[in-house]
């Protein structure tokens, strides 16, 4: 049968390409990582087919013995991982069947289709489990920078331009809230990834009685899939969860790109621990914020990989395709980029020093409260239009005759509007302004307070 491909292309080829087909299609070198769940799902499906009577009881054990021996030695990183096995599923059913014959019999109704889904399903539950829980931990810190440095101000900025003054805690508060979708999104994620794939064997279930509910039960799955062929090709979950990730890696750049501004001289906000900084090769005096611009620049990968999801899936005839396989990378780095991001981003908010001087100073202008200056005169009466037009009249008036708006003799304020009374410059104060904003998601201290102390309760334990 070899001979006509010898022959026509000559000497060693055919086992040449063979090995570079080998060297391009194998997936052991990452998809490894499954073994846990490949296992867990093994010897469920084991316990399963012995239920129906596939399987004795001797067999059962022995192959759960093996299935156990072949995980410590993976632990224990004494594992032979084959690239010719081309795959974690393949190099741990054959290592079993070398040393346990009843092996032989593991595959039972099972195709690696099925198999892969369903490992890939059971690694993604854990994941979001501990993705959630970095949420948590990252919430919490910025919880406790707020109660840390409570009575900060600083302004706020609407187009990077000074807006309004705020409670620094509740500009960070503003994460936390954003972190809260990412965790809701991420548990509405897991819902449709905790569905049991097997027995939808390689596209048309099984001649065999298999029992899915029982393995579902077995393995802590919700439910099992309805429609075999959709069982085997769905990677909608992944694609959920990239795209639950990549909007989470935005707001985590966010934050960095707050945090990178506020170090700079320019702001002069916050200072980073040492421990998140680095030097510069050339400069001495330099500081640099490499975690924080890391997590930022990392955010473009995280996006990536639910473009190349999207793309991998878009053309893909049904059922299962060999495409398919390209999912697990773009998961990986999706999930490990994102874990530890959360991770470090936690640590590094227990060692940032704010600088309240400057903080203090930036907010002072009292240029930021002119807004509130058109409240009072619409207070007063004055439709919203024409107070905003008196107080930017004000406000050109102190830029020229370069005084401080709050400082403008009442006598000029008169000419702008007769409305005013010198009673109306007592807006230019941050904790009279912060305090009579009074609805809920406002920074008057008291409401942050309170936001700050659902937080805390809501994230305890
Ligand atoms: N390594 C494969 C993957 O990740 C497993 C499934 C292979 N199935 C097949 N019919 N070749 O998709």
């Amino acid at each position: 049968m070899s001979t006509p491909k010898k022959a026509l292309w000559g000497g060693r080829f055919a086992t040449a390409a063979a090995e570079r087909l080998q060297r391009y299609g194998e997936s052991v070198s990452f998809d490894w990582r499954l073994y846990k769940f490949d296992i867990a799902g093994s010897i469920a499906h084991a316990t399963m087919l012995r239920k129906i009577g596939v399987l004795k009881t001797a067999e059962l054990k022995a192959i759960i013995a093996g299935l156990q021996e072949i995980e410590m030695e993976i632990l224990a990183g004494k594992f032979n991982w084959r690239q010719d096995r081309e795959d974690v599923h393949m190099n741990i059913e054959a290592t079993l069947t070398e040393r346990v014959p009843a092996g032989a019999k593991l595959h039972t109704g099972r195709s690696r289709n099925d198999q892969v889904a369903t490992d890939v399903r059971l690694w993604l539950k854990d994941q979001i489990l501990s993705n959630q829980k970095a949420i948590r931990a990252l919430q919490k810190a910025l919880v406790k920078w707020g109660q840390r440095d409570f009575t900060t101000v600083i302004p706020g900025f609407t187009h990077l331009q000074r807006a309004q003054p705020v409670l620094l805690a509740h500009h960070l508060l503003a994460y936390v809230e954003m972190l809260q979708r990412d965790h809701d999104r991420l548990a509405d994620a897991f819902k449709r990834t905790d569905v049991l794939p097997l027995g939808s064997g390689a596209i048309a279930g099984s001649t065999l009685p298999l029992d899915r509910e029982f393995v579902a039960m077995l393995l802590g799955f919700s439910s099992v899939t309805q429609n075999s062929m959709d069982g085997v090709s769905d990677r909608d979950f992944i694609v959920e969860y990239c795209a639950a990730c990549a909007l989470l890696a935005v707001h985590l750049s966010r934050l960095s790109e707050d945090l990178i501004l506020w170090s700079s001289a320019e702001f002069g906000f916050v200072r980073i621990g040492d421990a998140y900084t680095t030097g510069s090769s050339l400069m001495p005096q330099k500081k640099n914020p490499d975690i924080a611009e890391l997590a930022r620049g990392k955010t473009g990968r995280v996006v990536g990989n639910l473009m190349a999801m999207l793309t991998l899936l878009k053309g893909l005839p049904m059922t299962y395709n060999r495409d398919l396989q390209e999912d697990k990378e773009r998961l990986f780095d999706t999930a490990d980029t994102v874990q530890n991001t959360l991770e470090i981003l936690a640590e590094m908010l227990g060692d940032v020093a704010v600088n309240n001087d400057a903080c203090g100073k930036a907010a002072a202008d009292p240029l930021l409260l002119a807004t509130d200056l058109a409240d009072w005169l619409v207070k007063k009466g004055m439709p919203f239009r024409q107070a905003h037009h008196a107080v930017g009249s004000a406000v050109a008036l102190a830029e020229k005759t370069n005084t401080p708006i709050d400082k403008l003799p009442i006598a000029e304020l008169k000419k702008i509007s007769p409305i005013f009374t010198p009673d109306a410059l007592s807006v230019f104060s941050i904790s009279k302004g912060l305090a009579s904003r009074q609805m809920t998601g406002s920074p008057n201290p008291k409401l942050v307070k309170k936001q700050l102390e659902r937080w805390t309760k809501s994230l305890k334990g």
